[in-house]
């Protein structure tokens, strides 16, 4: 059963990366990806190549969940699509390990909403929800977000074998 830990002081707050923060996104994602549990990226991805997929220039955003120490996790945000797709905002988050639980996951969420409202996107879209990744459905439903669909088996679990990847979305 999920209790929420609150191991992290909730002093943070959710700011735009800076240069300096990399090496702890770094670790963030590199330890995401390497689990290949939760998102669908190459888990072999090199610092270099991860940098650039995840640091996309303005006017896509990048934050980080910070407190004056460490970062907590971190999401990047941006149009969907191109051209006549750009109107819907996507964006992914992670939140380091000793993190989780203690509400990072939801201010970051909650600030690439605001940040899609005040940008004038007409909804978000997630385009890959692992199925079993049970935090990141209910944080999403506990905001607004529904499930349009669900792409069966198309995301091998390292444990769970072959899982569906759901398409949430939420209005704005
Ligand atoms: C999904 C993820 C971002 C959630 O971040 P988090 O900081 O742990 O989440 P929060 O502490 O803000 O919790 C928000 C809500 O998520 C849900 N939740 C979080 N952890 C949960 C868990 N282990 N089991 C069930 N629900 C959970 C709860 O509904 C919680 O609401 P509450 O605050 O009312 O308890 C984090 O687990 C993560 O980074 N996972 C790896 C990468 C990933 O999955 N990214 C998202 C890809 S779609």
């Amino acid at each position: 059963m999920y209790e929420p830990q609150h191991r992290v002081a909730p002093g943070f707050a959710v700011r735009e990366a800076q240069d300096d923060d990399w090496p702890q996104m770094w670790s963030i994602i590199r330890d995401v990806i390497t689990a290949q549990e939760t998102i669908p990226y190459d888990p072999g991805m090199s610092e270099h190549d991860a940098r650039r997929m995840w640091q996309l220039p303005a006017p896509a955003r990048v934050v980080v969940a910070a407190d004056d120490r460490q970062v907590l996790g971190t999401a990047n945000m941006y149009a969907n699509r191109q051209g006549p797709g750009n109107h819907v905002a996507s964006g992914t988050l992670m939140v380091a390990e000793r993190a989780r639980g203690a509400g990072v996951g939801r201010a970051l969420t909650t600030d690439m909403i605001d940040w899609a409202r005040r940008s004038g996107f007409a909804a978000v879209q997630f385009n890959a929800v692992v199925d079993t990744n049970t935090a990141a459905v209910r944080l999403y439903e506990s905001l607004g977000f529904v499930t349009l669909g669900v792409a069966p088996g198309a995301f091998r679990h390292p444990s769970q074998g072959n899982v569906g990847l759901r398409i949430m979305w939420l209005d704005l």
